[in-house]
């Protein structure tokens, strides 16, 4: 399969990378600056791995992503939109920041739907291929703080079904994933949960191996 990470410099991101290399896939990988750990990928992997650089916040650098993804690469099979902010978590209401809300919306929801817009020519429609737009439970936790991620996570979940709905009669399938409480830059050092697993429990269901019975998979 042919494989775009969105978001492959560090945390989940890297690890969807490597294990989608592990086991034989072709990857383009996104960051917005080039890390260690991805060049390391790189150096392992050769050819198989395609590097490119873009910040969400800016659709110019995501459409000449697309375009060098399309030179390289030719077309796409799978789709993870694994990047995402956590920013203004323990604000409640009074203290939430305009600037905030807005970067939020702009990497956790725009920058999914965008990258869609520009990849859709890519993807394969007629061949096996999986959108997964890496959510979270606070999708669904309507308590009294965490506006601005919940609230992203929740609309993310929403474009998914529109997605789904975009892509119906294809074999292309859809999903919004809560990968779990891992142990990365987001989830801090006591998370139970080793990013390796999530990633290989998403690659699992962009292979078809599990094959969730809803758009929303609330835990893998
Ligand atoms: N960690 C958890 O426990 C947990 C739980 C539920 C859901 N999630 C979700 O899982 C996904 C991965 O989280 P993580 O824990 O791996 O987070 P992380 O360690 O903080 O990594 C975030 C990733 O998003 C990228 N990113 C941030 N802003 C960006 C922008 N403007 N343009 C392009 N890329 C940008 C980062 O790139 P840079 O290195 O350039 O900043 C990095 O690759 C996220 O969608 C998150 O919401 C995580």
């Amino acid at each position: 399969m042919h494989i775009l990470v969105v978001g492959a410099g560090r945390g989940l991101g890297l690890h969807l990378a490597a294990e989608a290399l592990k086991r034989g896939h072709k990857v383009a990988a996104s960051c917005r600056t080039m890390t260690a750990d991805l060049t390391d990928l790189k150096t392992e992997y050769g050819e198989s791995l395609l590097t490119v650089k873009l910040d969400l916040r800016e659709e110019g650098s995501i459409a000449r992503a697309v375009v060098e993804i399309q030179d390289k690469l030719g077309y796409l099979n799978s789709i993870i939109n694994n990047a995402g902010v956590l920013l203004g978590r323990n604000d409640s209401i009074r203290g939430i920041q305009l600037s905030d809300l807005e970067e939020s919306f702009a990497v956790n929801l725009f920058g999914p739907m965008l990258i869609m817009k520009h990849c859709d020519s890519l993807l394969a429609k007629d061949q096996p291929g999986v959108v997964v737009n890496v959510s979270s439970e606070s999708a669904l936790d309507m308590g009294p703080r965490d506006f601005p991620y919940s609230l992203t996570k929740h609309a993310l979940n929403a474009f998914s079904q529109k997605l789904q709905s975009h892509y119906a009669g294809t074999a292309v399938k859809v999903y919004a994933v809560h990968p779990g409480w891992m142990k990365t830059d987001m989830g801090g050092p006591n998370a139970p949960l080793d990013p390796r697993v999530s990633a290989e429990r998403i690659l699992n269901i962009v292979e078809g191996k599990t094959i969730p019975n809803s758009v929303f998979v609330e835990s893998l």
